[in-house]
């Protein structure tokens, strides 16, 4: 067996050393340099390269010299991140095999075009992501061919403070999307409710918080009937994890963040079986799951002065002998009499009972729930936007902010009681689904029903943002590892 499925569980390592410098160009060290006037224009001028003789600079033009690599910027009149975010990653999934140490000189007008904040951010995620690829389980890994180790960033000595802030949180950051990748891509068989009460125990060891782990005796004791009905088919254990970050200082006026995932770690439909031909990218369906233990762990490494709970439903949903079946109907934890008329739609009864435990528990000030809910979700906004949904504005109002600062992108959906109208069941209080139209607003209604303050809850559906067939932006295909920066700007506002 290789080292590295002996090791698949081994959490990310910071993917390089940061150094930031405003001193002049090392000629020892290879270099990368962005720019966006064109080199060797006329015939006369000296070659860059024998077989590059002219180098219009166009966005993402690259030519690969021995010492220096030249990568195009464009005009730079109008800034697409979307754009930069892939040239970032491409070039960098390039230089982590090649380079043991780099230094990447960024020019003014780059910073001048995407402010600092904005630039580390995709600089710095898309060499951290490019460091790990999350082949593991492959004999022959590229994780096992990345040599690069240093990266020092050449920048205007005004801004020096201001990279060396950002650069340190987006190093620190990209580690954590990496132990999200890595879980995201691990098949079901080998992340299973058991295998993410492991990873979440060694986050809670690192970072000194508590975890709290409710195995299936204590989840009947305490009547958890959603989380027990769904993994009622398998053979696997179900679980109920809670990681609790506490700053150093909690005082009256720290805020207290839940972050709630579902954590469904493989999703067969169960008795409503899905159709095989992409069945096997339901191992994805614990992205929600992974992204919160991944972001406490985020927040907690940079200790920002906010209590945060991280509560994931871990389950797995099977079709067999003791499966739940259509027409079932259950008893949540909130005492809510479910009929269960389709099993596929499965993680909305996971998360009810999450939630309910949540928030009566904790009484969050904010709390938010990840996702992968519905493939409508994917009709609605594509692979791009996670879809949000709150009947609250100052949620609404903080993740939107937060999304434009992380630049993970989210959409407003509507929340409203037209849709839990379509829950309605003849025999019990509610249907676990609302029928083919607007599937994702149903789905949000009936995680409403297990919400006692739907004004500041949010939900974020992300079947379509969580994992992608093609790469964009800093997010590599296919496990995206999307959330991490965005709940930790979430946590960064309410400090
Ligand atoms: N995990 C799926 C949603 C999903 C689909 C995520 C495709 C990512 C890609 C979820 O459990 C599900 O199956 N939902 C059903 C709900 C339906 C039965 C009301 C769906 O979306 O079809
Ligand atoms: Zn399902
Ligand atoms: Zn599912």
């Amino acid at each position: 067996m290789p080292n590295e499925i002996k090791n698949f569980l081994n959490y990310p390592k910071a993917p390089f050393k940061l150094e930031v410098s405003d001193k002049t160009i090392d000629k020892k060290v290879h270099l990368v340099s962005f720019t966006e006037k064109p080199i060797s224009k006329k015939k006369s001028d000296e070659p860059l390269l024998p077989d590059f003789p002219y180098f219009k600079a166009d966005l993402g033009e690259t030519v690969e010299g021995p010492e220096v690599w030249h990568i195009g910027l464009g005009s730079l009149t109008e800034v697409d991140f979307d754009q930069i975010g892939s040239m970032f990653l491409r070039v960098a999934t390039r230089l982590t095999t090649k380079f043991k140490k780099i230094q990447i000189a960024i020019p003014s007008k780059l910073e001048q075009a995407c402010g600092i904040d904005a630039l580390t951010n995709l600089l710095i995620t898309g060499l951290g992501v490019a460091c790990y690829p999350v082949d593991l389980l492959k004999n022959d890994s590229a994780a096992s061919k990345k040599i690069l180790q240093n990266v020092i960033l050449k920048v205007p000595k005004q801004s020096l403070t201001k990279y060396r802030k950002y650069g340190k949180k987006y190093l620190e950051i990209s580690k954590h999307i990496n132990g999200m990748r890595q879980v995201q891509a691990l098949p079901g068989n080998y992340l299973d409710a058991i295998a993410m009460e492991k990873r979440t125990r060694q986050i809670a060891k690192d970072y000194n918080l508590t975890l709290k782990v409710f195995k299936q005796p204590e989840l009947k004791k305490m009547g958890a009937g959603g989380i027990l009905a769904v993994n009622q088919g398998s053979t696997r254990e179900p679980r109920m994890l809670i990681l609790e970050y506490k700053p150093e200082k909690m005082t009256r006026n720290t805020k207290t963040l839940a972050l709630v995932g579902k954590g469904v770690t493989f999703d067969t439909g169960g008795i409503s079986l899905k159709p095989s031909a992409e069945m096997h990218d339901m191992k994805y369906d614990m992205s929600g799951s992974a992204a919160v233990v991944h972001a406490v762990a985020a927040i907690a490494e940079q200790k920002l002065a906010v209590h945060v709970v991280g509560a994931v439903g871990m389950v797995e949903n099977m079709p067999g002998g003791n499966a739940f079946k259509p027409g079932d109907v259950y008893t949540s934890l909130k005492g809510k009499t479910i009929e269960v008329q389709n099993t596929d739609a499965e993680g909305r009864l996971v998360l009810g009972d999450v939630l309910h435990y949540t928030e009566t528990k904790y009484k969050p000030d904010l709390m938010i729930n990840l996702a992968t809910l519905t493939g409508a979700i994917l009709v609605a906004l594509g692979p791009y936007y996670a879809g949000l949904f709150t009947p609250g504005d100052q949620p609404r109002e903080i993740i939107e902010k937060a999304a434009e600062n992380s630049l993970e992108p989210v959409w407003s959906m509507p929340m409203s009681k037209r849709f839990k109208e379509m829950l309605k069941s003849n025999i019990a209080d509610y249907n676990n689904i609302g029928g083919r139209l607007g599937g994702s607003c149903t789905a949000a209604a009936f995680l409403s029903i297990f919400v006692d303050k739907p004004e500041s809850w949010a939900h974020l559906d992300i079947a379509g943002v969580g994992f992608i067939k093609k790469s964009f932006n800093v997010y590599p295909s296919v496990a995206s590892g999307y959330g991490i920066r965005l709940l930790t700007e979430v946590a960064q506002s309410l400090t």
